[in-house]
């Protein structure tokens, strides 16, 4: 038996810039989770290749595993993700009403790009293998396989936040959705809610089944932690040596809450003057999903606020943001992690958060505030809890970790640690892949 892995986005891609071709790492989100797991099993990888050299690339062992890579028209990317991935489902399951949008031929170039995978996964699969698709880009993948007679054991994770039931109804495809979900032998999430959220939203949109309850599963993505606590981390030399660094790094998405941040970092400036000059906030943000529009608006409202509040409270010596704005590697990621004495991470909604998984990980002193609507926060006890919504609970919470004496941080860190040792990627694919042991 081996695994099938079938996401969206890939673990790398090809890029062709000024005639030479660059492996591209893809940092950050579910791909990185799924990495180790693929190598162990030496499994086939399956998923779009969308770098502008992964045609040549389409089928290649990498030596560790194999990757098939699905190519996409600019059409068919518009409708599959910029627009119904992403303009639809994105805002849908993370309760943002007002940036829904919707139209029938997305959803129409949705069904057709999910088609085309299970069309690619059924020539690739033999009849051992098991296929574990991901994440809300694939939701009709299962009822493809099995309308093609594909009789395989199929795994589903569901990596974003399911919403409640009524909120869910508002999908003109709910029905669609939650019945190709339910036709897999197991069907995991990250969280209790998120689990019970999507059995009820069944149960509205289809009616009751028994059956489903045996299904479902609540298992948190966990990371490689032995790679993130013990690996000799280049900490080069630590800027800004007389002040503390907050440290933060997301996506560039409306999710994460990043505008929000920004001016509570306003009102902790303002709230707290003490502090002025005392700290700096290293703001890491990533390029993502160029295409859609709410992204582009976002972009501009985030920069300008940064400008505003450097150019209103910056000083000859002292600039309170430092804004970066661009793709990272994996090993200055982990050399900031190390220099954060505090990690900032306030999505208004997120699925788990890596993120803040990681920065605990390679910390060996530091405080994590950890927004309460992420995921992880029903895990790590020993985060600080905050409303984003709030920017006075959020500045409070900053004055709380600039304050905290070392023998609370690293109290707290350990009980954060010691979860996450013990939950790790190992044991997260482990317990997946053993539900289907009865289903
Ligand atoms: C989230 C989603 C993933 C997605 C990732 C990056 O973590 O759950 O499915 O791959 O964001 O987004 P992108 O659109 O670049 O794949």
């Amino acid at each position: 038996m081996s695994v099938i892995m079938v996401t969206s986005r890939g673990p790398y891609s090809y890029e062709k810039k000024n005639n030479r071709i660059i492996k591209q790492e893809n940092v950050g989100g579910v791909a990185t989770g799924l990495k180790k797991i693929i190598e162990r099993d030496r499994g086939t990888w399956i998923c779009w290749g969308d770098g502008n050299a992964d045609h040549l690339y389409q089928d290649e062992n990498n030596g560790l595993y194999r990757i098939k890579r699905i190519l996409l028209n600019p059409r068919e990317k518009k409708g599959f993700y910029d627009d119904y991935s992403n303009s639809t489902l994105w805002p849908l399951f993370h309760y943002f009403r007002e940036k829904i949008e919707h139209d029938s031929i997305a959803y129409g170039y949705y069904r057709h790009v999910n088609r085309k995978f299970a069309e690619v996964i059924k020539d690739t699969a033999s009849s051992e293998d098991v296929i574990w698709v991901h994440d809300y880009q694939l939701s009709l993948v299962p009822k493809y396989l099995r309308d093609m007679g594909v009789k395989n054991k199929l795994l589903f994770t569901w990596h974003i936040p399911w919403v409640s039931s009524e909120f869910y109804t508002i999908l003109p495809e709910r029905e669609d959705i939650v019945k190709s979900i339910s036709m897999c032998n197991s069907i995991t999430f990250h969280t209790q809610k998120y689990r019970t959220n999507f059995r009820h939203s069944y149960e509205r949109v289809v009616g009751y089944d028994k059956e489903l309850e045996r299904r479902t599963f609540t298992f948190p993505l966990g990371i490689d932690y032995q790679s993130f606590s013990h690996e000799q981390i280049e900490s080069g030399k630590r800027p800004f040596e007389d002040k503390k660094i907050i440290f933060s790094i997301d996506r560039l998405d409306y999710t994460k809450g990043l505008v929000e941040r920004v001016n509570a970092i306003e009102m902790f400036i303002k709230k707290y003057p003490e502090f002025k000059e005392k700290f700096v906030y290293l703001m890491m943000v990533t390029p993502s999903r160029i295409g859609v529009e709410e992204y582009e608006k976002l972009k501009e409202k985030l920069e300008m606020n940064v400008g505003r509040i450097n150019g209103l409270y910056g000083n000859l010596n002292w600039v309170p943001i430092v804004y970066m704005y661009r793709k990272i590697n994996s090993d200055i990621l982990k050399t900031y992690y190390s220099w954060g004495d505090i990690a900032l991470i306030t999505p208004m909604k997120d699925g788990l958060n890596l993120v803040s998984m990681e920065y605990v990980a390679v910390s060996k002193k530091g405080v994590l505030i950890l927004s309460e609507f992420a995921g992880i926060s029903e895990y790590l006890r020993g985060a600080i809890k905050t409303n984003p919504n709030s920017d006075d609970d959020v500045s409070e919470k900053i004055a709380m970790a600039m304050r905290m004496p070392d023998s609370e941080i690293l109290r707290r860190l350990r009980s954060m640690k010691d979860f996450l040792r013990k939950h790790d990627d190992r044991w997260w694919a482990n317990r997946i892949l053993g539900t289907l042991v009865k289903n």
